[in-house]
């Protein structure tokens, strides 16, 4: 042994300025995979030819990736090689000397069964699958790991018949046949060719349920969705969601599927939510499976958004792919932004723009704030697993949305056909995107350059507005000022292109005529501005009242605006603006300016008071709340602990979580009446359905118990009790159980034992029980969280399990961040525990220390203190490395 004494290198970076064509191109694999229990051995065939655009530089060395697999032979045009003609290192094998174009066979060794980083080909409740994307295939065979190299896949996978009875791949099957020793073979060829990332195999007992589809040129496709035996009964609601999308896709997109197979399989052992593999998409069980009686209505909408998601993937990802893993926004936001406008057509548009943007809110502009801040196309990478994430996913749905709402519908659309026209089959750019957009619309008045700068800028830009009415020229003057904070390696920020959706809304609530100053007439009662300066003036002439504005309808960017309106104004817009989301957005404006004006209240040692303006702004939301349930319940939502914290100067995570409760204690005891009034209208409901409307009235219910239980009257326990026992559907069910899990009930602890005992054999269902629990608001929500880690439904290898324990008790900022660093101890452990494991799980983990510096002096030593702990621990994976450096950086 000659490694004594090494410490292992920093992980490296890799930046897109550094990005080169491969030197080789693969057009043909033939796979053969040979599973067996102790060893799994993988022969690989591959038609490799130098790349015709570096020819210049003359002969270059074919080097692949490879990673934790067993190199057991290379052959060149069926010449074995000496191991003197190639050289194999931790992460590649070179094969120096090879002609134009070769045959090269390699053949590895890989033992699936002790993979728990879930990464490549692994082991789920028995079944073989795998999980290629970002780099995962490296982990299966050498190969040139990247998005740019595309080739024909054919696949054969050979196993027991008897344990593993369902062989899948990409593509059609296209022969198969029994073993004499019990063994069998199917092979599967992919006519489309892809990058190694979108490989899938699964191998395993699986049962199967079959639907079809037609497309609009009479194509029949086979649905399928594999499940564990015993799950068939929950697979409805996802294969209908399939067909939604796919008609969806045809109708507003015109692309249509180009296979006779989709075929979905759901494990329970998954990193993320799901990914998209040419027509083998394999998915987290927790997007699949649902009946009303185990799954949330969120969780319905999750499965819709979900499925749809991976099968437009389809066509935005795997017909046009990424060129490297920097363009990842490429697929994922303009995918995420498909899914979205998919779900608001399936469901209520506004209440769905309002759900996207609280998530977007809460996450990615955290994200934004902190020291893992990056553009929505980043410029390096350590570990492009951390690059999954709000910035390029959701952010980057955002920049496509832009596109649209500065183009419109049709010229967003002729966009969007010229990128296929030409790029259908390439892997291509964000630039390549853009200048799509641009060449479909010449006459756009849009200057692209600086649009650009959205993919290249991080942060998240703050817009000041300030108007102005001048009763005697009957004109508005709107002044907008954009900055940009200085993040992470981008000290300077230029201007951006800000698409501002406006309305002004006169004295009667109605929209007025928008003209500005120099035209002719006016234009429409929403427009979009577009400021484009570090300062800009807009006056509207024709105005013949002073109006109050409307600004950012829909959220038409990814801004924070500051408008120094009134309350009453505020009160205004709750009530009359003609954009639902502004609407609900001035109550968020409202209650946000409230709590935080409460905690300041209670730093400076005085009782905080919640001022009755707002208790009759909550009453008239009740009384209009028949009107639109769904918009009602969101309107009822307070901005949560973390959205809020985002707005002080100092993060009090005590402080607003007493003045939160404090409102919603006031509220319950203020409007007792009209809230048990308006529950019980919401619980006279017709048969359970999954209707919008039908989770609109759940929805509405269950915050109206919210209210009634922070008053903590006998009656509200008792009718909280009442749904828990009796409620028809698990969106009640849980709802209840939430509440009594953050109460101080005699019956809580009889509950959740009741409910663990109940639901023990559904693992999706004991998830949402350890999520209740770790995020309840009692203050002894951390020992019960380490307790429930020893838990026989708990598992640190399974990531859902992480995700709704661990993942849930981050999110409790009260008990996350208590003052004795304890919950930040807590995590600290489990991060190491973890990174052994499933350095991926580890690292989403670890990004709830991100943003530490926005706390108290005491605990940011106690934060610091835990991430030099994690930075000192030798052997972290890069995965870890990566985020803890930047946040300590
Ligand atoms: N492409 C998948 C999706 O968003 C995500 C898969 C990411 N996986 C990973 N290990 N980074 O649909
Ligand atoms: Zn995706």
């Amino acid at each position: 042994m000659d490694i004594v004494g090494t410490t292992p290198a920093a992980p490296k970076a890799i930046h897109l300025s550094d990005y080169a064509p491969p030197a080789w191109l693969i057009d043909t694999v033939e796979l053969h995979v040979d599973l067996r229990e102790d060893v799994t051995t993988v022969t690989s065939r591959l038609a490799v030819r130098r790349n015709p655009v570096r020819a210049a530089e003359g002969p270059a060395p074919l080097v692949l990736d490879g990673e934790a697999m067993e190199l057991v032979s290379v052959t060149v045009d069926n010449r074995l090689l000496h191991p003197a003609d190639y050289a194999v290192t931790a992460e590649s094998l070179t094969v120096p000397r090879l002609p134009e174009a070769a045959t090269v066979e390699i053949v590895t060794r890989i033992k699936p069964q002790e993979n728990t980083a879930l990464q490549g080909l692994y082991k789920s409740s028995g079944n073989y699958c795998t999980q290629c994307e970002a780099e995962g295939f490296r982990r299966i065979t050498y190969f040139l790991d990247r998005p740019d190299v595309m080739a024909r896949y054919t696949v054969t996978i050979e196993a027991e018949k008897a344990r593993y009875p369902v062989l899948l791949s990409n593509g059609n099957l296209v022969d198969q046949g029994d073993r004499l020793d019990g063994r069998h073979w199917a092979r599967w060829n992919d006519p489309w060719p892809k990058p190694s990332y979108l490989f899938a195999m699964v191998a395993g007992a699986l049962t199967q349920v079959e639907d079809r589809f037609v497309t609009r040129s009479g194509r029949e496709v086979t649905l399928r969705i594999f499940v564990e035996p015993g799950n068939e009964g929950k697979v409805a609601h996802a294969m209908d969601s399939l067909k939604k999308s796919m008609k969806w896709d045809e109708d507003a997109y015109g692309l249509e599927y180009d296979l006779d197979i989709f075929n979905i399989v759901a494990v329970s052992d998954f990193n993320m939510g799901a990914m998209e593999n040419k027509s083998l998409n394999v998915f987290n069980t927790k997007y699949v499976l649902a009946n009303p009686e185990t799954a949330t209505d969120t969780d319905f909408l999750g499965i819709e958004t979900v499925v749809a998601h991976e099968y437009f993937h389809n066509w935005t990802g795997n017909r046009v792919t990424c060129r490297d893993w920097f363009q990842l926004s490429l697929k994922e936001g303009l995918t995420v932004f498909r899914d979205q406008q998919f779900s608001a057509d399936m469901n209520s548009a506004p209440v769905k723009r309002i759900q996207d943007v609280t998530r977007l809110r809460q996450v990615q502009f955290a994200e934004d704030a902190g020291p893992t801040a990056h553009p929505v196309r980043p410029e390096s990478y350590i570990e492009i697993n951390n690059f999954y994430t709000p910035t390029v996913y959701e952010k980057g749905a955002e920049v496509l949305r832009m596109y649209r709402t500065l183009l419109g519908p049709q010229g967003y659309r002729k966009g969007i056909d010229l990128y296929f026209q030409r790029h259908d089959g390439q892997a291509v750019t964000t630039d390549d995107f853009l200048a799509a957009m641009r060449d479909a619309n010449p006459d756009a008045a849009v200057d692209w350059a600086q649009f650009q700068l959205w993919y290249r800028q991080a942060g998240t830009p703050v817009v000041e507005a300030d108007g102005a009415y001048d009763a005697a020229s009957r004109s508005y003057r709107l002044t907008l000022r954009q900055s940009l904070a200085p993040t992470p390696g981008q000290p300077e920020k230029a201007p951006l292109l800000i698409p501002v959706a406006l309305g002004l809304v006169g004295p009667d609530g109605a929209d007025l005529p928008l003209r500005l100053e120099g035209e002719a007439a006016a234009a429409g009662s929403t427009r979009v501005l577009h400021l484009t300066e570090a300062s800009q003036s807009f006056t509207f002439v024709d105005v013949p009242a002073a109006p109050v504005p409307s600004l950012f309808r829909g959220f038409s960017a990814p801004v924070r605006l500051r408008f120094p309106c009134s309350d009453a104004e505020l009160t205004f817009l709750m009530a009359k603006d003609s954009d639902a989301f502004n609407r609900w957005e001035a109550g968020q404006t409202l209650a946000t300016r409230i709590i935080l004006g409460m905690v300041a209240e209670r730093t400076a040692g005085r009782a905080m008071t919640v001022p009755p303006a707002f208790v009759e702004a909550v009453g008239a939301t009740l009384a209009r709340a028949h009107e639109d349930r769904s918009f009602a319940a969101l309107a009822l939502m307070l901005p949560s602990e973390g959205y809020l914290g985002q707005s002080m100067e100092v993060v009090d995570p005590d402080g607003l979580h007493e003045a939160r409760e404090t409102i919603r204690r006031t509220v319950g005891s203020s409007l007792g009446a009209a809230l048990r009034r308006l529950y019980g209208e919401c619980r006279e409901d017709g048969p359970f359905a999954i209707t919008p409307e039908a989770m609109g009235r759940r929805a509405l219910k269950n915050a109206c118990l919210g209210y009634l239980m922070a008053a903590g009257d006998a009656e509200a326990a008792a009718l909280c009790l009442e749904q828990y026992r009796g409620g028809s559907g698990m969106t009640d069910v849980l709802a209840a159980l939430s509440l009594i899990a953050d109460s101080d009930l005699p019956e809580r602890e009889a509950c959740l034992e009741a409910f663990a005992t109940r639901w023990q054999g559904e693992p999706l269902v004991m998830d949402k029980w350890f999520t209740v629990q770790a995020l309840s608001g009692r203050p002894d929500t951390l020992e019960r969280v380490r307790r429930l880690t020893g838990h026989p439904a708990f598992s640190i290898r399974n990531p859902n399990k992480v995700y709704a324990l661990i993942g849930g008790f981050t999110a409790n900022q009260a008990r996350f961040h208590a003052a004795d660093g304890s919950g930040y101890a807590f995590l600290a452990e489990r991060v190491l525990e973890l990174d052994g494991l499933n350095p991926q799980v580890a690292s989403r983990m670890v990004k709830a220390f991100a943003r530490w510096r926005k706390f108290d002096a005491g605990r940011q030593a106690h934060a610091r203190a835990q991430l030099e702990r994690i930075q000192a621990t030798p052997g972290l994976s890069p995965d870890v490395f990566e985020i803890v450096e930047r946040s300590l950086d």
